[in-house]
């Protein structure tokens, strides 16, 4: 039986599923290994069944046993892992896109809700149990009819987009090509980011994190927003210059933002946390039984196949 590095626990269901296609080394208390101990605890392995709490950058990858064929990422993204020198070594790394699409873009729904309406605020108002009804207590941002700018029109943001419409929003979307109608659904294809942003009551960050999106939200591309826009972001943090959108928030240039992700996580830069305008989640995109459950056994589904067949499902690199 082919052995499998498992580099963080998994739903018991899906460990049992593993065991019973592989020889896996699991990670029973869940530890978060360091590259150093990765690389250690690879030796003998076939494949890795990585998460995208592992750097798996172009150091660890030179690094890695000759056996190790496959590293199957438990994530739609997998910025944690430099697929060029993968490919260099021929290693195969694989994703799980898909499966988490419904329960990301729920989260990016609640993101908007969040921050629109000052969640934050309330429940540490609720908590002190010395808040008052008055008709002005908490005034937050209406959805109906104001315009959601989507950066990144892929599986994800089009689940939100059919969320967002149902809120009454008008839908405005950057995408490296613009969609045909059915994908479209009637929103509005910007080709660049300035005419979209300048449109954004709303924007919601939902685009892979690459080279060029790297702090694509900076002080000058800030500006370019309407005043009191609200920014929300369920990809990855690396799209966002924090002390800028922290500078932003300040000076209320931005009403709110509602973040999932960071830079460095779970490192937070600390203003977000003093931010009363900051709606903050850890990172709970795909969070759910059911989804984390079809992560996994899609994860496991690609180095299985890759093992019987030589060809891998939701090959990246
Ligand atoms: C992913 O799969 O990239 C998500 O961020 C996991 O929650």
């Amino acid at each position: 039986m082919k052995k499998v590095l498992i580099t963080r626990k998994l739903l018991r269901s899906c460990e049992d599923k593993a065991s019973k296609l592989f020889n896996p080394h699991f990670n029973s208390n869940d530890e978060q290994y360091s590259q150093k101990k990765l690389i250690e605890l690879s030796k003998g392995c076939d494949g890795i069944l990585s998460s995208l709490t592992d750097k798996i950058d172009k150091e660890t990858i030179e690094k890695l046993p000759a056996t190790i064929k496959i590293i199957s990422n438990f994530a739609v993204g997998f910025g944690n892992i430099d697929i060029e020198a993968a490919k260099k070594r021929n290693i195969i790394v694989t994703n799980t896109p898909d499966v988490l699409t419904d329960a990301t873009a729920e989260i990016a729904m609640l993101l908007i809700l969040g921050a629109c309406r000052r969640a934050n605020e309330g429940m540490e108002w609720v908590k002190k149990e010395n808040w008052k009804w008055s008709a002005d207590f908490l005034i937050g941002k209406q959805l109906t009819g104001s315009r959601l700018g989507i950066l990144g029109m892929g599986r994800i943001g089009r689940a939100l987009a059919k969320i967002a419409k149902s809120f009454g929003m008008e839908i405005h979307y950057r995408n490296r090509t613009k969609l045909n109608n059915d994908k479209e659904m009637g929103a509005t294809f910007h080709d660049n980011i300035k005419s979209l942003f300048s449109v954004s009551d709303v924007l919601s960050i939902c685009c892979p994190a690459t080279k060029e999106t790297k702090d694509i939200i900076n002080k000058e591309t800030l500006e370019y927003f309407p005043t009191g826009a609200i920014i929300t972001n369920v990809a990855r943090g690396d799209m966002i210059d924090d002390e800028a959108m922290v500078q932003a928030l300040v000076s209320r240039k931005i009403y709110a933002v509602g973040l999932d992700v960071y830079k460095g996580e779970p490192k937070i830069h600390p203003e977000y946390l003093k931010q009363p305008t900051a709606f903050i989640l850890p990172h709970l995109g795909s969070a759910t039984k059911k989804t984390r459950t079809a992560m996994a056994d899609l994860a496991i589904d690609n180095i299985d196949k890759y093992f019987k067949t030589g060809n891998a499902k939701n090959k990246v690199n």
